[in-house]
């Protein structure tokens, strides 16, 4: 009788886990974009309706980020591309900034060798070389189908015709106005008080844009565009020369991949930290199967957090450009050596961060990247997530070319042992040298399921970004959520350091605080802010495809 309960609990299981959840976002039949912003969801989808691909689509949504969304969309910052074509080959694009070759080691320190506060953050002198322009011509050199000015026009005429504010960005600009005007003046256009509803129009975006449609790749990084960039980041204070515009490239990578369970993980690799944390993170929860607890129950919490802070532990230390630090991923993704790391888990207790690592440190959550992920009616598939790092970047802006500068030279750890503005400590791996790439957490994601492509996902929210991703998927996965339901289920995040789990505003009972709380967890209750914005695709098994566009954000889905 025992057996056969337990043969029948087995059963269920099995079947809830093949059961597929029911649709609750926005369903298309061929192709689909969703974004930040619904302006760009539309061009990239309405590029793959007039005949373009998944990386055509990647082009202009790209660039209509940059005039619709300009709190994290850009010309002036970078990003990466995870893509998966629909014969199943895979690879990435790290169009991430690079270092001016002015920059070095103790750029940020003081005499004394402290850090000087806001010289990475704000302003010019936190600007990274811009990595974007060479990201979308790297890949529509490779893969795309249509003609270049096909995919900026539309982008061209966004600009000039202009975008409305929504309530959010309204909110956001006026948070920022202060700062826009420390940096840029008191004429700056972002200085004007915009209200939901008002149309902001980029008549000087639409120009450079018109002058990269025109010259390819070097219309940025040669010629007037480069000058007036270089001498404007300069007589700002900043370090960015026409000979780093000249010298950026964007590098095709290969990927990290790895199996869960019956998935195939397909995720950034460095100067990305994304895909090797996640890796580590599904590896470590594997042997102990997270599925058969509730979601978002206090087991998984734990579970899930465990993995979390020694996946963090090892990210902060081990990792960093490839192209200047090397990197023992053999280690790394070995699953004895993670195996091992979890040894000491037990659900009874936390396991202390100081047992780990140490450290005292602030975090700081924000939505300032921005994700995308597309699907063409071929099944190519493509995972983006693209930033000027914090809120409109280093917040200047350039009034003749049109955009945000970045703040991306805080990626880099100034000083081994002291936080950046997520919270994160880094070491030696992620110091700064000239032209080197600053280390990221952006987590562009895509699942094979049985082979087949069967999710698209990624979100901002700096370090967060890897806890939301791994959650959305196991939400998936695990927990048999829809895509939509599974991006709007509420996150929790941990880091390693500092030591506590942060949980979002909504949907953790106080219960399940109190439980963790006697097993040593150390909660953040004072801060509950939100945690990512995950912007995600799953493909049906009739091959339709289900949106999870995040309701924290303006965040939609376009197809057809
Ligand atoms: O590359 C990174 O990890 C950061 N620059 C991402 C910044 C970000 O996600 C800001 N928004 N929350």
């Amino acid at each position: 009788m025992r057996y056969l309960s337990v043969f029948c609990i087995a059963l269920l299981f099995i079947n809830c886990k093949q059961q597929i959840a029911t649709p609750t976002g926005l369903v298309t039949e061929n192709a689909m974009v969703v974004s930040a912003r619904e302006e760009a969801s539309k061009i990239g989808s309405d590029i793959m309706a007039t005949g373009g691909n998944a990386f055509d689509a990647m082009v202009a949504t790209e660039l209509a980020l940059a005039v619709a969304y300009p709190f994290a969309g850009n010309l002036g910052g970078g990003g990466f591309i995870v893509y998966r074509k629909n014969n199943g080959e895979t690879g990435g694009l790290d169009y991430r900034e690079k270092a001016p070759l002015a920059a070095h080691k103790d750029m940020y320190l003081d005499s004394l060798g402290n850090v000087i506060p806001d010289m990475s953050t704000v302003g010019a002198t936190a600007v990274g070389v811009p990595g974007t322009v060479a990201g979308v011509f790297a890949v529509h050199e490779k893969f795309g189908s249509l003609p270049i000015a096909e995919l900026l026009q539309p982008v061209i005429d966004l600009a000039k015709r202009g975008v409305v504010v929504t309530e959010k960005q309204a909110k956001r600009i006026e948070y920022y106005h202060d700062r826009f005007v420390e940096v840029n003046g008191d004429s700056t256009k972002f200085a004007q008080a915009f209200k939901p509803g008002d149309t902001i129009k980029y008549p000087e975006l639409a120009k450079t844009l018109t002058t990269i449609m025109e010259q390819g790749k070097d219309g940025f990084y040669k010629g007037e565009v480069a000058e007036k960039l270089a001498t404007f980041i300069q007589e700002k204070g900043g370090f960015v020369t026409v000979e780093d515009l000249a010298k950026y490239e964007a590098k095709w990578r290969d990927p990290i991949e790895f199996d869960y369970e019956d998935l195939h993980i397909i995720s950034m690799s460095p100067p990305s930290s994304g895909g090797v944390t996640i890796n580590q993170i599904f590896k470590m929860i594997e042997p102990h199967d997270i599925g058969q607890f509730e979601h978002n129950s206090a087991q998984a919490v734990q579970l899930f957090t465990e993995a979390a802070r020694r996946a963090y532990a090892d990210r902060n230390y081990f990792l960093g450009d490839p192209d200047f630090v090397d990197i023992p991923f053999d280690v790394l993704q070995d699953d004895a050596y993670l195996h091992g790391r979890m040894a000491d888990f037990s659900f009874d207790k936390a396991t202390l961060s100081s047992d780990v690592g140490h450290g005292e440190i602030e975090i700081v959550e924000s939505m300032e990247t921005t994700h995308y992920s597309i699907v063409d009616a071929q099944g190519n598939a493509i995972s983006a997530t693209t930033t000027l790092n914090g809120g409109y970047g280093s917040k200047l802006y350039s009034e003749e070319l049109g955009f945000f500068l970045n703040n991306e030279m805080d990626d880099f750890s100034s000083k081994p042992g002291v936080p950046n503005m997520f919270g994160l400590i880094g070491a030696e791996a992620n110091s700064i040298a000239p032209e080197k790439r600053m280390l990221s957490s952006m987590t562009p994601t895509i699942v094979e399921k049985d082979g087949k492509l069967y999710l698209v996902v990624g979100t901002p929210g700096g370090s967060t970004i890897i806890t939301a991703v791994a959650q959305t998927i196991l939400n998936v996965h695990e927990f048999n959520l829809s895509m939509q339901d599974a991006v709007n289920a509420p996150r929790f995040h941990h880091q390693w350091l500092p030591d506590m789990v942060i949980f979002e505003p909504e949907g953790f009972a106080n219960t399940l605080k109190e439980d963790l709380k006697s097993k040593g967890y150390i909660i953040n209750e004072e801060r509950t802010p939100i945690i990512g914005k995950v912007d995600a695709i799953r493909i049906l098994p009739d091959g339709t495809l289900e949106a999870g566009a995040d309701k924290r954000g303006d965040d939609k889905a376009v197809g057809f």
